[in-house]
């Protein structure tokens, strides 16, 4: 039903301006506020929000150091699952009530949200709100990272930083879903075992092991092709030195610092490609783009069970604070949702 209908039948008037629970940033710390409910413009949906997944690059937003784009909201939360509530127009391929997800690019931590229309999925048969909750942000960035930019093929190697996060572990099961063989770093010896438990071939503990040394050991000295890297600074230098011939190096976020001192020798000698990419800043037809393939090659794998996400804990949306301790605490494996 387009907007414009929604707001002509009276009944619906009054839940249309209701004011909504939202959590708001003030001052590095998450309060929950009262905001009035958005309306959505052309080609948007607005979703009444079951759960929103909490991502690090909430916590960076929180503390100052990634702000929302212009014209987004200043709410953080850049994916949920729920119900449409009220479209807007030219959308004719949703339908009020349908159940879906959606990437966004902010507003998801409260009880509306809207999205682009063209960035809405449909909850994968047989998976939960919570669970769909999970999936936008760490499979549209893999997705475009890994299988595009990067153009994993079955047979290769696949060396993920950080297997255990919400990123790494959805890395896993999708490139051994395809094909690829996985190698993951992680910090703890509970965090390997459970990267090995999802699929990976292998799983080095980076605080016991050189990870470039095991990297070598483990790929009879080839090394990788392709690198999925969160970490930066002195990490970039140590993955040029396990890089196989032609590998590629995709860097998506600078957990130890965005400056890095390397010998370019390596990227000749070997033919590397040294690349990367920020999700959010992307432009709405790239975001679509995405979601199509996404549609197409990964949602029958999560609607047979084939791959699934996952969730470490839950939180009650006013509880978002403790969501985001318990994400800088990096104890969590997988990812943390909120539930409204
Ligand atoms: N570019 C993009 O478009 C994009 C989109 C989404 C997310 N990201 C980035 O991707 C990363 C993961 O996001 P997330 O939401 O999945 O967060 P998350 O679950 O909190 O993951 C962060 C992970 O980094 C690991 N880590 C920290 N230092 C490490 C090191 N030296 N070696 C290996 N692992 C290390 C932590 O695990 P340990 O306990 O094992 O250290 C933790 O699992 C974040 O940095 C985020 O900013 C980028």
């Amino acid at each position: 039903m387009p907007l414009t209908q929604l707001i002509d039948d009276s009944a619906t008037m009054p839940l249309l301006r209701h004011m909504m629970l939202a959590i708001e940033i003030d001052n590095n710390a998450l309060k929950p506020t009262q905001r009035a409910m958005p309306m959505p413009s052309a080609n948007q949906v607005l979703i009444k929000v079951v759960a929103a997944g909490v991502n690090r690059p909430d916590v960076m937003q929180r503390r100052g150091l990634y702000p929302p784009l212009p014209g987004a909201s200043d709410i953080p939360g850049l994916e949920v699952a729920g119900t449409i509530q009220a479209l807007g127009d030219n959308v004719s391929h949703l339908r009020q009530g349908d159940a879906v997800c959606a990437l966004v690019t902010g507003g998801g931590y409260a009880e509306y949200c809207l999205a682009s229309a063209v960035h809405c999925l449909p909850i994968p048969e047989n998976l939960s709100f919570i669970q769909a909750a999970a999936l936008p942000e760490t499979f549209f960035t893999v997705w475009s990272n890994v299988f595009d930019r990067a153009q994993l093929q079955a047979g290769e190697t696949l060396l993920v930083h950080g297997g255990s996060s919400g990123i790494g572990t959805t890395a896993i099961q999708l490139a051994k879903a395809f094909s690829a063989k996985v190698i993951v770093t992680a910090g703890s010896a509970q965090k390997c075992e459970f990267c090995l438990q999802l699929g990976a071939d292998a799983a080095i503990n980076y605080k016991e092991q050189d990870f470039v040394e095991a990297v070598k050991q483990l790929t009879d000295n080839k090394g990788v092709d392709i690198i999925l890297d969160m970490i930066g600074g002195d990490y970039v230098p140590r993955n040029l030195a396990c890089m196989a011939d032609e590998a590629r190096l995709v860097q998506i976020a600078l957990q130890r610092g965005i400056k890095a001192e390397i010998s370019l020798l390596p990227i000749m000698l070997k033919r590397l490609t040294l690349t990367g990419s920020t999700l959010r800043a992307r432009d709405d037809v790239f975001k679509a783009a995405i979601a199509a393939e996404l549609s197409k090659k990964v949602w029958p794998l999560l609607a047979s069970g084939q791959i699934k996400p996952v969730i470490d804990s839950t939180f009650a949306l006013s509880d978002a604070a403790q969501a985001h301790q318990l994400m800088e605490s990096s104890r969590h494996i997988g990812k943390i949702i909120l539930t409204v």
